[in-house]
């Protein structure tokens, strides 16, 4: 989390820098900061909240050509003014993107040295422990480079001294970073579609290399110039913005059929640009939130059509596992952002048993795209609100062509619903009255959510959906496991939202929504079937496609859902409250 960025160039430093931060803010939007040079002098200014609050205080007529900025997603101490980026101790001034885990034995010795700190921030120490260095040594790049050396945890920093106004430097330790080229001015940035608006020319930065931006740019590699690739982003990933949309949530959910029908018309007559699985009898996916739900579905349909086994693990728990690899085994990552610390994590672990890797990814040129030995671009473009919507159907449209290829499925089946499918959709989301079924539960404390098999990985997502954006508490279960406990909770009014599109194991669901229906459960259905009249108060009827497809379009009417009782409580619908976008701290 958190998002940084620098320039160095014309004199319109303040408006560009907050340009590209504002590109960021999906990273963190608990507080922001600028630190620009003004006059030979620093000049900071931070505020609490939102980026809007910072550019509120700021005169963009100000001139100045070298600048860093921050948008921070709270770690140590609460989001205010203090706790906010730049942090400045001596000499330094900086911003940072990532945990200095180490920081409290840092701070102890740098308090023994004199130190004093203001704020709670990890932030801060690594700013004084980089002045303290600096005090024994005066070679910038030679401290810079030293503080992989003290520092535990991950970092990328932005950093101004201010015995050199001319200059920004910058490193890097597992929080990315990159430097942006336009002719005679240069960016940092914590991604690239940061900086798009100015140059598409981009450097990655490795681990612990040190940038030193002054005229020209110059990386050091372990204290040794470094030539480095400069790549052009060929990617679109225009962002016009919400159009005529409330939010960039329910934008991003209309975007849905144009994404869904370019993959599948994409790779569906040409299976053979997909990764060829038919040599791994055994897959794993690893992935985070929604993206680890995705691949819940990909386990029904490997599992389900394929024939192969499929195990799902959480990121942040599979890291600290005992993993247990077998011979033809292929490790599937799933992330929207790519940078997501868990994930990136698990990647580099299982890289270091030599299995095969293979990354489902919407941003480009991110790390676990380019750490993973095969990528899959998801291609949904950017996705701006924080609760997944494009990104999780796209995932699950690659999962599904993978699945269908490595079930040798005769593709004619598939031909008239996936011709159908932006239709399809389309009618989902339109002709549907959410706002009706929102109306009766927006008020409740508790939902369940119940189903079985891929209705269960479908009925997961929509309870994140709707707690992310709602804060309704709301909770999941497999549809037979109620009765081993939970249904305790279930009384007058409970709302119960069940998922049913498995026809083999109907019954046995429509049997426990009785359970919940005969203690005072309002039953919603969502099903592709029909003839459930008796245990159905409220009914969202999805058509019935291809089961490859079918959960496709199946959470398209629980995303609506939550986005209308979100927007019924008046809740903060892309920039939920706690959350980021981008969650690069384990
Ligand atoms: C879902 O709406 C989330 N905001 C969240 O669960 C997200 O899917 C998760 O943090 C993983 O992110 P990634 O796809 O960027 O790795």
């Amino acid at each position: 989390m958190c998002g940084i960025v620098g320039y160095r160039g014309h004199n319109d430093a303040i408006k560009k820098t907050i340009n590209c931060l504002e590109k960021l803010e999906y990273r963190g939007y608990d507080s922001a900061g600028i630190a620009y040079i003004s006059l030979n002098d620093i000049i900071i200014k931070k505020e609490k909240g939102r980026i809007k609050n910072l550019k509120d205080n700021l005169n963009f007529d100000e001139q100045s050509n070298i600048a860093i900025a921050h948008t921070r997603w709270a770690t140590h101490g609460e989001s205010n003014q203090i706790n906010a980026h730049p942090h400045n101790v001596g000499h330094i001034t900086l911003v940072h993107n990532g945990i200095i885990e180490n920081y409290l034995e840092l701070k102890e010795e740098l308090i023994v040295n004199g130190y004093d700190f203001v704020s709670e921030t990890d932030t801060e120490v690594a700013c004084a422990y980089i002045d303290y260095l600096y005090s024994k040594n005066n070679n910038k790049i030679e401290v810079i480079n030293s503080i992989s050396k003290y520092f535990k945890g991950s970092y990328a920093l932005g950093i101004l001294f201010d015995d050199e106004l001319d200059s920004i430097y910058a490193t890097r330790l597992d929080s990315p970073l990159i430097v942006g080229i336009k002719d005679d001015e240069y960016f940092i940035a914590s991604d690239v579609p940061a900086i798009l608006e100015y140059t598409d020319k981009y450097i990655l930065i490795d681990n612990k290399e040190v940038v030193h931006i002054n005229d020209s740019c110059t990386i050091y590699n372990n204290l040794n110039v470094v030539n480095k690739e400069i790549n052009t982003f060929e990617f679109n990933i225009e962002n016009n913005g919400k159009g005529n949309y409330e939010h960039y949530m329910l934008k991003e959910i209309n975007e849905q059929p144009n994404i869904i029908y370019y993959l599948l018309n994409k790779y569906i007559n040409n299976l053979e640009e997909l990764p060829d699985l038919s040599k791994y009898n055994r897959i794993d996916i690893i992935g985070c939130g929604s993206a680890y739900h995705t691949g819940l579905i990909g386990k029904s349909l490997f599992e389900g059509y394929a024939n192969t086994e499929v195990n799902c693990y959480v990121a942040s728990e599979y890291r600290y596992q005992t993993n247990f690899y077998t011979d033809n085994t292929l490790i599937i990552f799933i992330s929207q952002s790519g940078e997501t610390a868990d994930t990136l994590a698990c990647l580099r672990k299982v890289k270091e048993k030599n299995i095969d890797t293979l990354a489902i990814v919407n941003a480009v040129g991110s790390s676990i795209a380019r750490e993973a030995d095969n990528v899959i671009y998801i291609e949904a473009g950017p996705e701006i609100a924080v609760a997944t919507t494009k990104a999780y159907t796209a995932q699950i449209t690659i999962l599904a062509l993978l699945a269908i290829k490595k079930s040798n499925t005769n593709i004619d089946t598939l031909i008239t619903d996936i011709n159908n499918i932006k239709d399809t959709i389309s009618s989902l989301i339109n002709d549907i009255d959410y706002v009706s079924i929102a109306e009766e539960i927006y008020k409740r404390d508790d939902i369940f959510f119940i189903g079985r098999l891929i209705d269960y990985a479908i009925a997961l997502e929509g309870s994140l959906k709707l707690k992310e954006i709602s804060y309704i508490n709301s909770s999941t279960y497999p549809a037979g496991e109620l009765k081993h406990g939970t249904i305790s909770l279930i009384d007058e009014g409970t709302p119960v939202i069940s998922i049913i599109t498995d026809e083999n194991i109907k019954d046995k669901t429509v049997s426990n929504v009785k359970e919940v229906k005969a203690r005072g459960a309002i039953s919603i259905l969502v099903t592709n079937l029909d003839g459930m009249d008796d245990i159905i108060d409220n009914i969202i009827k999805v058509p019935k496609v291809n089961k490859f497809l079918q959960p496709i379009i199946t959470i398209i009417p629980l995303q609506l859902l939550s986005y209308f009782v979100a927007r019924k409580r008046g809740c903060d619908i892309d920039k939920p409250r706690n959350l980021a976008k981008s969650v690069t701290v384990e």
